[in-house]
């Protein structure tokens, strides 16, 4: 017996504001197999998947779930047909806990008395729990999770759905190794159940990992479909960016000039980070390499004054600024693109121009009443812009927030440009990034090392770090367990660095 697609696009258009997004989409997904849904930041998967989870409607075209007609016009209509979606960018409450967020608007449904339904509510979320792979009480207020956490609380709330069709919107970016194992087990036990998966990344290993068949989107359009065996990763790469990538990682030309950018002696702050010590020179990228809860995230913050130390010295191009706050860190040359973009890098509501030139607009200001003048800022605003080669298509007073998750990441990067601050930290700064925007990014990265800035930076993709570092640290549980030259860096020696050590009795 041949059953119906799990659900089929066709001819599926839709434009923002007249800028067409999605082009005439068509394609289905089998029942019980699962589809990778791949394309360059802004090529329209999110605004796709929207759709189909109910937030959006198209301008044209049908959808057709299980063999029967679709319009959600609510997420709810969606999830009431057993369409789960685990979005790329978290959207649960801080303030409320585990059990609530996963419940939140199927609690009344529980049903009987609210005691009864509080213990239910306890036994499902740890259950749900457990499937996931966290060790956390249902009780535990969201605020106190890591982001990877975060995303796997995403993922619990999808599974309390009774899904037939799940959508996963880039589930891996925040999650360590270990816990991309573990959500890859599940997503296979899922696939054994029968239900049908869209999974999107950027990560294609991982995409090849997974699933059965793929379909590229560019520019709006698919541009390539069918079963995965038959496309090799660099057909894929080229069906995504329309060109052939011969690099995956632009050639490092300069070389640290010896003058200290960044010096860290000694910094400690209990249960935290421990003993602290490294430098950063002038024209260096220096990697952070660890798995996740290594301390790297923490030390960065302290680094930049947005969280304590209890002891150790700081300096930034020479000056002690230990106690300093992020502001007088900034005044000195310092510069930090945080890994939660959406809590610290950003300014979501405001427009790209204005997030852009927030950090530079004083070296805007002339004369004596400070005038912003305008025609630099804007001549400014543009270098940025095609530097981080930030899609055409966004006007300068868009708001951020309607920017694709790795162009929000190219505006993050994109206002430290013209600082050329004298160092820059860089925490998982290519995280949801397309491959072509990634070279792009390193290539920005390699061009303000040359220009003199020293470059911390953080990531969890290995490959990244050997691709660009000059030198890779390696921090596992609070401490810096390695400091590895180009010439002695592997990727055995860094996981191995990495690895906690039994602790001591
Ligand atoms: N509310 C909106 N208003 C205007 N433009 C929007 C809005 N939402 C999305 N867009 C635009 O639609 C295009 C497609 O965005 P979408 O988020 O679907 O891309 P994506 O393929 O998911 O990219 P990424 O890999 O970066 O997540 C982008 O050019 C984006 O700027
Ligand atoms: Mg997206």
């Amino acid at each position: 017996m041949t059953s119906a697609p799990a659900v089929e696009f066709q001819g599926i258009d839709k434009n923002f504001s007249g800028v067409p997004v999605l082009r005439a989409v068509t394609f289905s997904v089998a029942a019980g197999r699962t589809l990778g849904l791949v394309g360059e930041n802004g090529a329209g998967k999110s605004t796709l998947m929207n759709i189909l989870g109910g937030n959006l409607r198209s301008d044209h075209g049908r959808m057709v779930l299980a063999g029967q007609p679709y319009a959600p016009g609510h997420p709810t209509d969606a999830s009431r047909r057993g369409v789960a979606f685990i979005h790329q960018d978290l959207n649960l409450f801080s303030n409320l806990t585990i059990a609530e967020n996963i419940f939140l608007t199927s609690f009344p449904r529980l049903g009987g008395a609210p005691w009864i339904a509080q213990r239910r509510l306890h036994t499902r979320t740890t259950q749900l729990l457990h499937d996931v792979g966290l060790d956390l009480a249902p009780d535990t207020p969201v605020e106190r999770l890591s982001t990877g956490e975060c995303q796997l609380v995403e993922i619990a709330r999808a599974l309390s759905v009774d899904a037939r069709l799940i959508i996963l919107d880039e589930p891996t970016t925040s999650l360590s190794a270990r816990e991309t194992d573990a959500l890859f087990a599940l997503l296979r036990r899922l696939q054994a159940q029968g239900i049908a998966l869209i999974y999107i990344s950027h990560i294609l290993e991982h995409v090849r990992q997974l699933c059965h068949d793929v379909v590229v989107l560019r520019d709006g359009a698919v541009v390539a479909q069918g079963t995965i065996a038959t496309f090799s990763t660099a057909a894929l790469i080229s069906a995504m960016v329309g060109r052939s990538l011969t690099q995956l990682y632009p050639t490092r030309h300069g070389a640290a000039t010896g003058e200290m950018a960044l010096e860290v002696k000694a910094v400690s702050q209990p249960g935290i980070v421990r003993a602290i010590d490294f430098t950063v020179r002038r024209g260096e990228v220096v990697g952070m390499f660890g798995l996740m809860g290594a301390g790297r995230s923490e030390l960065a913050r302290i680094l930049f004054g947005l969280e304590p130390h209890a002891s150790g010295e700081i300096s930034i191009a020479g000056q002690p600024l230990a106690h300093a706050d992020a502001r007088r860190r900034i005044e000195h040359g310092l510069a930090f693109v945080s890994d939660d973009r959406r809590h610290d890098g950003l300014c979501l509501h405001a427009s790209i121009a204005d997030n852009l030139a927030l950090v530079s607009l004083r070296s805007h200001a002339r004369g004596k009443f400070k005038l912003i003048d305008r025609t630099g800022w804007q001549r400014a605003i543009s270098r940025i812009r095609e530097a981080v080669r930030l899609t055409a298509k966004a006007n300068d007073d868009q708001p951020v927030q309607t920017l694709s998750g790795g162009n929000q990441q190219k505006v993050a990067l994109g206002k430290w440009l013209l600082m050329s601050p004298a160092v820059l930290i860089l925490d998982e700064p290519t995280r949801g990034v397309d491959v072509g925007a990634k070279f792009d990014l390193y290539q920005l990265m390699l061009d303000l090392a040359d220009r003199g800035s020293g470059l911390l930076v953080i990531s969890s993709e290995i490959e990244e770090l050997i691709g660009i570092c000059d030198r890779i640290l390696v921090m596992s549980q609070g401490e810096i367990r390695g400091n590895f030259r180009r010439t002695e860096f592997n990727r055995e020696t860094l996981l191995t660095a990495a690895l906690p050590r039994e602790t001591q009795t």
